[in-house]
């Protein structure tokens, strides 16, 4: 099992690997970045576990060379939001080029890779792999993932601090749905694994679905010009990569809510589509991980008049990140 990730030397990219250093499965580590990968991977490799740690730069095909005989390649290389950088949308700019470039070098070297997006904007970073493996005709809606899992993560632990017991966190479990940015993160708390209070009235409810949409900007905003979210990343990322390893390796039954196409699963992309009301090509749900990635896309199951309502209210703007991203490829069709 080759790891690689892609960004290597960044705030997430660093505990990222350290995270993936320290997962048993993975056999092989690659570490590629445009400055210091070969430091970090210095450094990791005196960690006692299994896997082997090369770093990698750009010169003499560095690359190439990282995701030759990839499996799965996690990618975190790009800018970072900072106070005045106000949406992951301003990203797009300098991120959209970087995930195109590295999402070439993966479509060439490594295209049966499972590809997980962590580059923001992700609701537009996820199109433009896609489009990029599309133009080398090794598009496989099943294998690219965008990662929400920080909403995801989030959400567990805001939800334990109302309930007054963050002991729960670790088995909260929220499906978090839509995209990635501000009010495309529709958090279905109606379906959480635990009950809110039902003493919790509307303006608290508001304000926990608030702070999951905008837990983002509180980081950006703490860090105080330092960027943004980078270590709880490097956990959700780590816990991710961890369920599509496990998958792959043959493990039945893993759920976890992602940014995916809708035409991997036919079925049940499908039907959310239908659920939906509009026919988007991307949308974060349930999804159940298998040996060849996506095995199925989940609905949004039952859900309350006002989640309905958010639903709703992300369609526009996720269905805009989703355009942009295409158009930034353009396919000929
Ligand atoms: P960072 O600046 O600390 O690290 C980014 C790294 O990418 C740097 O080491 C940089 O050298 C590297 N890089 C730049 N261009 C590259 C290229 N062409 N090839 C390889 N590496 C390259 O930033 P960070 O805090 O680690 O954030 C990285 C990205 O992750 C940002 O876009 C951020 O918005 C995003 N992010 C996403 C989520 C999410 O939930 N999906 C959460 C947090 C951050
Ligand atoms: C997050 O959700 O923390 C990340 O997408 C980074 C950001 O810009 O907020």
């Amino acid at each position: 099992m080759k790891a690689v990730v892609l960004g290597a030397a960044g705030g997430i990219g660093q505990p990222l690997s350290l995270l993936l250093k320290a997962n048993p499965a993975v056999t092989e580590l690659a570490l590629y970045d445009i400055v210091n990968s070969p430091g970090v991977a210095v450094d990791l490799s005196h960690i006692a576990t299994p896997s082997k740690v090369e770093g990698f730069l750009p010169p003499d095909d560095g690359l190439k060379k990282a995701l030759t005989g990839a499996n799965v390649v996690v990618i975190p290389a790009g800018i970072p939001r900072k106070p005045g950088v106000s949406s992951r949308d301003d990203l797009f700019k300098i991120n959209a080029g970087i995930v195109r470039d590295l999402a070439t070098g993966i479509a060439t070297t490594a295209p049966k890779a499972f590809v997980l997006v962590i580059s923001n904007p992700v609701n537009s970073t996820v199109p433009i792999v896609a489009e990029v493996f599309k133009k080398h005709g090794v598009f496989d809606p099943k294998r690219i993932f965008g990662v929400t899992t920080l909403d995801v993560v989030r959400a567990s632990t805001f939800v334990s601090e109302i309930l007054g017991d963050r002991s729960l966190s670790p088995s909260v479990s929220v499906p978090v749905v839509g995209g990635h940015s501000g009010v495309t993160i529709v958090p279905l708390l109606s379906q959480s694994s635990h009950p809110l209070p039902a003493s919790l009235d509307a303006s608290a409810l508001d304000g926990l679905i608030n702070r999951i949409q905008f837990g983002g900007d509180e980081v950006v905003k703490a860090k105080d010009g330092a960027g943004s979210a980078t270590l709880s990343m490097a956990y959700a990322g780590a816990e991710f990569a961890g369920k599509v390893i496990r998958a792959v390796k043959g493990e039945k039954g893993i759920v976890a809510p992602t940014f995916v196409n809708l035409a991997s699963d036919k079925t049940g992309g499908d039907a959310l589509k239908k659920e939906l009301g509009k026919d988007l090509e991307y949308f974060s749900a349930p999804v159940e991980l298998g040996v060849d990635g996506v095995a199925k896309i989940h609905g949004l199951g039952k859900i309350s008049p006002a989640e309905k309502a958010l639903v709703e209210a992300a369609l526009p703007e996720l269905s805009a990140n989703i355009e942009k991203g295409i158009a930034f490829v353009e396919v000929p069709k």
